[in-house]
């Protein structure tokens, strides 16, 4: 028998949103950030040793040439777990979400990525050491460890060494989320540069730190008292914020297309009429729905008017 390590994770949604780094080679952010875990879409992945030659990386079947962008960023992150027992990998990895579709496969890739290499080394670190690892793949990631709500420490170390997350504990079965899909092509500019251009160019983006930090306070407090209002109407606020900056950032970052805002006047529509839904968005045209269980079917309806299909999720199912 072969080695192998075997790792899964769940693709996170932020309600209070990670954009803008401080540190770009150890990928640490400039604000916290919080998120909900969605069972049954992320990535499966199976991790091999190989002994001489290149890493084979093997996407949904597929075999990445080396120079593809996945790829490279692949094998730059496993350039830290290298040795002279194993200098490359096989990696299969296995979404069950469209890459680069706005749904952060991204995240759930480097996190059942790093639960792979610890699966194969046998390290049996904590999760949030694993958490930590993933970061450096990507920042989301660090919150794909978790089912559940999780919250990414900005941080205050130089080194990183305290920027992780961890399970924010609160059981909530009414808590519910809706995917509005208008478009899952891979997007135009990814979120590493395009959260660097904007804190390069844009002017807004001054005021963000201070406001996400603040709106991360206000949902994590709204988690644990399951205040569904406060959660729901601070996320959708912070959204917009996110994307406030991202279009005045030069060039302009507009990841919103026409049917992301028929979705948005939906939304506001059904708030008007007295059902408490709100939505988040993320570096892509789609839309999440923020909802609670008992109103899937009036959201289904209001959508199915316009011919949208809403696909609805919830966390915490038995
Ligand atoms: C808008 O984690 O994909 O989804 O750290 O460069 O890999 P890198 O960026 P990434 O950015 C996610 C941005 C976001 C907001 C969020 O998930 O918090």
């Amino acid at each position: 028998n072969s080695p192998q390590g075997l790792g899964s994770a769940p693709v996170n949604i932020a309600l209070s949103k990670y954009w803008g780094k401080r540190d770009k080679v150890l990928n640490l952010p400039i604000n916290g950030s919080v998120s909900i875990s969605l069972p049954g879409l992320g990535t499966e992945t199976v991790l091999k040793p190989l002994q001489t030659g290149q890493d084979k990386i093997v996407l949904n079947g597929e075999q990445l040439g080396a120079d593809v962008t996945f790829a490279k960023r692949l094998s730059l992150f496993l350039d830290y777990f290298r040795s002279d027992a194993c200098p490359a990998f096989t990696v299969e990895t296995v979404n069950s979400v469209p890459t680069a579709a706005g749904l952060a496969s991204s995240a759930s890739g480097y996190a059942a990525l790093v639960l792979a290499l610890d699966d194969l080394f046998g390290w049996q670190l904590p999760k949030t050491d694993l958490s930590l690892l993933a970061r450096f793949g990507s920042g989301s990631a660090s919150r794909s460890l978790f089912d559940g709500f999780a919250l990414w420490h900005r941080g205050e170390q130089e080194d990183g060494m305290d920027s992780f997350a961890e399970a924010l504990d609160s059981h909530w079965p009414e808590f519910c989320i809706g995917l509005v899909k208008v478009d899952t092509k891979e997007k135009a500019v990814g979120s590493t540069v395009g959260m660097q251009q904007t804190v390069e160019t844009c002017d807004l983006y001054k005021s963000w730190p201070e406001q996400a930090e603040r709106n991360l306070q206000t949902i994590s407090q709204a988690i644990i008292e399951q205040n569904f209002g406060t959660l729901g109407k601070t996320a959708e606020h912070n959204a917009l914020s996110m994307h406030a900056t991202m279009i005045a950032t030069w060039p302009p970052i507009v990841y919103w297309q026409p049917e992301s805002v028929a979705a948005m006047q939906i939304v506001w529509q059904l708030r008007e009429q007295g059902t408490e839904v709100y939505f988040t968005m993320d570096a892509g045209p789609n839309l999440k729905l923020i909802m609670q269980a008992k109103d899937q079917d009036k959201v289904r309806n209001a959508f199915a008017e316009h011919g949208t299909q809403v696909d609805f999720i919830l966390p915490f199912a038995e």
